[in-house]
């Protein structure tokens, strides 16, 4: 499982990644969700496996196998999100969130199958609890990590989520780009630290951008620059 090549970084650290979409129910046969593949998330629970830490990802609903020496947890809804990631924070060292988590779920689940009715169809929905501001209020000693998808304003919104979520580094992608986003094997990112060091990255794989955002996590703990 360990090459050479890979750094013991994280050697008696506990990792915690989430990882992929949520899916928030309407009713028996129904949810909202997103494009999310969770190949990112993947890659990073893999790459500080490789890098000697304890991972544990807990998963939304992805087509990925989980990754070699990674204890999963699936969840489906951002409120199951919430409760596995809440249950582990106390021994958790580092947290990785690159789920992309529904912000919003319908207001009320239908028991039964919704039946078509004449005429459009309203869903009313409700905000979601954001598990990532709550491990800002809640962290002691815990290094926080979260992902900014953005369509526009890519820096601006960035630092709004660092400094609003009490983040340690966030990961920002323009997900219109061409190579970046959702659902391929490639990635944009740029690295924004709490201490204001800034790193864009070039297009690379998922793979390799989960092994530079590891060892930016590490710098940034070791306070290098
Ligand atoms: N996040 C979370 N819980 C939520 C929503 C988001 O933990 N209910 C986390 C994501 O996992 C990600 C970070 O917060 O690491 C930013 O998610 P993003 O959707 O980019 O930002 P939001 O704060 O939801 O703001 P918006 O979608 O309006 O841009
Ligand atoms: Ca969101």
């Amino acid at each position: 499982r360990f090459f050479a090549d890979d750094p013991p970084l994280f050697c008696g650290k506990h990792v915690l990644v989430t990882a992929g979409p949520t899916r928030e129910k309407l009713d028996p046969v129904r949810y909202f969700s997103n494009y999310s593949s969770g190949k990112m998330g993947y890659a990073i629970a893999e790459a500080a496996a490789r890098f000697g830490a304890s991972v544990t990802l807990v998963s939304g609903p992805t087509a990925l196998a989980a990754p070699d020496g990674v204890e999963i947890v699936p969840v489906e809804s951002a409120a199951e999100m919430y409760e596995a990631v809440m249950a582990r924070f106390a021994e958790t060292d580092i947290v990785i969130k690159a789920a992309a988590v529904a912000d919003y779920r319908p207001k009320y689940v239908a028991a039964e199958k919704i039946k078509k009715q004449p005429g459009d169809y309203v869903v009313e929905m409700e905000r979601t609890i954001d598990i990532l501001k709550t491990l800002g209020e809640q962290k002691t000693r815990q290094i926080l990590v979260g992902f900014a998808a953005e369509t526009d304003n890519l820096e601006q919104y960035a630092l709004k989520k660092l400094e609003e979520k009490r983040l340690d580094l966030v990961i920002a992608n323009n997900v219109t780009e061409e190579g970046a986003g959702f659902a391929g094997d490639t990635n944009i990112v740029t690295i924004f630290r709490r201490d204001g060091a800034t790193r864009p990255l070039p297009l690379m794989t998922k793979r390799e951008a989960a092994e530079e955002i590891l060892k930016e996590i590490h710098a940034y703990t070791e306070g290098i620059r």
